[in-house]
Protein backbone atom coordinates (compact mmCIF):
# COMPACT_ATOMS: atom_id res chain seq x y z
CA UNK A 1 0.00 0.00 0.00
CA UNK A 2 1.52 3.51 -0.35
CA UNK A 3 1.30 5.56 2.16
CA UNK A 4 2.70 8.74 1.32
CA UNK A 5 1.67 9.69 -2.64
CA UNK A 6 3.91 12.94 -3.09
CA UNK A 7 7.29 10.93 -2.83
CA UNK A 8 5.82 7.09 -3.79
CA UNK A 9 6.89 5.16 -0.09
CA UNK A 10 5.15 2.31 0.30
CA UNK A 11 4.32 0.80 4.35
CA UNK A 12 6.71 -2.00 2.79
CA UNK A 13 9.82 0.46 2.61
CA UNK A 14 8.27 2.10 5.74
CA UNK A 15 9.03 -1.16 7.42
CA UNK A 16 12.27 -2.58 5.47
CA UNK A 17 13.64 1.06 7.13
CA UNK A 18 12.16 -0.04 10.69
CA UNK A 19 14.33 -3.43 10.21
CA UNK A 20 17.38 -2.14 9.11
CA UNK A 21 17.39 0.09 12.07
CA UNK A 22 15.95 2.90 11.05
CA UNK A 23 15.90 5.00 14.53
CA UNK A 24 13.47 7.67 14.56
CA UNK A 25 10.80 9.33 12.41
CA UNK A 26 12.92 12.18 11.45
CA UNK A 27 15.34 9.72 10.30
CA UNK A 28 13.19 7.69 8.30
CA UNK A 29 11.89 10.86 6.74
CA UNK A 30 15.80 11.92 6.09
CA UNK A 31 15.80 8.48 4.08
CA UNK A 32 12.42 8.05 2.51
CA UNK A 33 11.87 11.98 2.32
CA UNK A 34 7.64 10.23 3.91
CA UNK A 35 5.35 13.65 5.12
CA UNK A 36 7.74 15.69 3.54
CA UNK A 37 5.53 17.42 1.50
CA UNK A 38 2.35 17.85 1.28
CA UNK A 39 2.11 16.36 4.95
CA UNK A 40 -1.12 14.26 4.32
CA UNK A 41 0.20 10.77 5.34
CA UNK A 42 2.21 11.68 8.46
CA UNK A 43 -0.33 10.13 10.70
CA UNK A 44 -0.45 7.03 8.61
CA UNK A 45 3.33 7.15 7.93
CA UNK A 46 3.87 7.75 11.70
CA UNK A 47 1.67 4.75 12.85
CA UNK A 48 3.33 2.55 10.54
CA UNK A 49 6.99 3.22 11.54
CA UNK A 50 5.69 2.97 14.75
CA UNK A 51 4.25 -0.13 14.32
CA UNK A 52 6.61 -1.91 12.25
CA UNK A 53 9.37 -1.01 15.22
CA UNK A 54 7.35 -2.80 18.49
CA UNK A 55 6.48 -5.61 16.03
CA UNK A 56 9.00 -6.41 13.73
CA UNK A 57 8.38 -9.53 11.64
CA UNK A 58 8.79 -12.64 12.29
CA UNK A 59 11.33 -14.84 11.54
CA UNK A 60 11.04 -17.87 9.50
S1 LIG B 1 1.40 12.27 0.75
FE1 LIG B 1 3.21 12.22 1.87
S2 LIG B 1 3.94 14.27 1.83
FE2 LIG B 1 2.17 14.28 0.57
Amino acid sequence: MIVCICHRVSDRDIEREAREGCGSFEALQGELRVATACGACTDCARHTFEKACVSPPAEL
